[in-house]
């Protein structure tokens, strides 16, 4: 055990909806004591630091303030969601090059204030985006995390939760690979209350149309639907990345599928991409090698190459 630490802060990079609604999402859960919001834009970070902390009186003491890079300083971890956001039409992957040259700003300027943080990266195309941050950063590779699929791996347990009428905390089961397109259900490590999901069926009362594909797609799909509707999603990306936050800050060792630099993993090698991972105050203390299926190893190997061939095509 770590000893426990009097102040937590955080940094946040980018003031956008995800930024903003992060902090925000950081404030209710009442586990940092200072949140710095930095944004080019530095009239937005104010408006939103303001808005924000106008709710001091109903949560537990927390400072938060709009900043610029030196305020990085002394932040244990520095959550990056700055850049270019989908547009209808677009997939992540269309962001990469865009998103990329921002990080070449972004990364050294947070480097000359902090070389001791945490970098949870957020920013689409996320896989790519952690490993861009970890060569830029030169950081210790437990130090270096992606948001990845914890976002889609509790759509995943939602939709199933509700399919089943049961809570969607009491669904287990993962989405691993990308955080996109290729992304891979774990269908034969699903379970609720510790019962592989077909064998629920028969003590389910409900008579369903129970259908994996079906569950899957629309997991796959969940951002595309959101940002057809309202142009952007913001709500449970903030409420994943403070999940992450609570994991590293309260030295949980808590099982989240975030995406970080995989060495060995299934033959996949030199890529981050998402797998149940146990995040403590270290960061990434130790990326899982579960019983996969054949099916589940391919389409994760498949996930792997395409992200591999992205990298290959950026000017690193
Ligand atoms: C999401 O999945 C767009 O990556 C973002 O909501």
């Amino acid at each position: 055990m770590q000893p426990k630490k009097e102040f937590d802060k955080i940094a946040i990079i980018g003031a956008g909806g995800v930024g903003a609604t992060t902090a925000y999402a950081l404030m209710i859960e009442g586990i940092a004591s200072e949140i710095a919001l930095i944004d080019i834009d530095a009239e937005k970070a104010e408006g939103e630091a303001m808005d924000i902390t106008h709710g001091a009186s109903f949560v537990q003491p927390v400072e938060i303030y709009a900043g610029d890079y030196s305020d990085c300083k002394k932040a244990d971890i520095i959550i990056i969601t700055a850049g270019a956001k989908q547009k209808p039409g677009e997939n992540r992957l269309d962001l990469v090059k865009k998103n990329t040259e921002i990080f070449k700003e972004i990364i050294p300027s947070i480097i000359e204030y902090n070389k001791e943080a945490i970098l949870l990266v957020v920013t689409n195309p996320v896989d790519i985006l952690t490993y861009v941050t970890l060569k830029l950063a030169n950081f210790p590779q437990n130090r270096v995390i992606g948001s990845g699929t914890v976002l889609d791996s509790s759509r995943f347990r939602t939709l199933i939760g509700e399919n089943c009428n049961v809570a969607a905390n009491n669904v287990h089961g993962y989405i691993i690979g990308e955080h996109g397109d290729s992304e891979v259900p774990v269908w034969s490590l699903t379970n609720i209350a510790g019962t592989q999901i077909e064998n629920y069926c028969p003590i389910c009362t409900k008579e369903c149309n129970y259908n994996k594909e079906k569950i899957a797609d629309k997991v796959k799909n969940a951002a595309y639907k959101i940002i057809e509707k309202k142009g952007a999603t913001y709500y449970a990306i903030a409420l994943a990345i403070a999940r992450i936050t609570r994991s590293i800050l309260r030295n949980e060792n808590s099982i989240l599928t975030v995406s970080s630099l995989l060495e060995d993993k299934y033959e996949v090698n030199d890529v981050c991409l998402s797998l149940p991972t146990i995040v403590n105050g270290s960061g990434i203390k130790r990326v899982l090698r579960l019983p996969l299926n054949k099916k589940e190893k391919q389409a994760f190997q498949k996930s792997a190459i395409k992200l591999q061939n992205t990298i290959k095509k950026l000017n690193l």
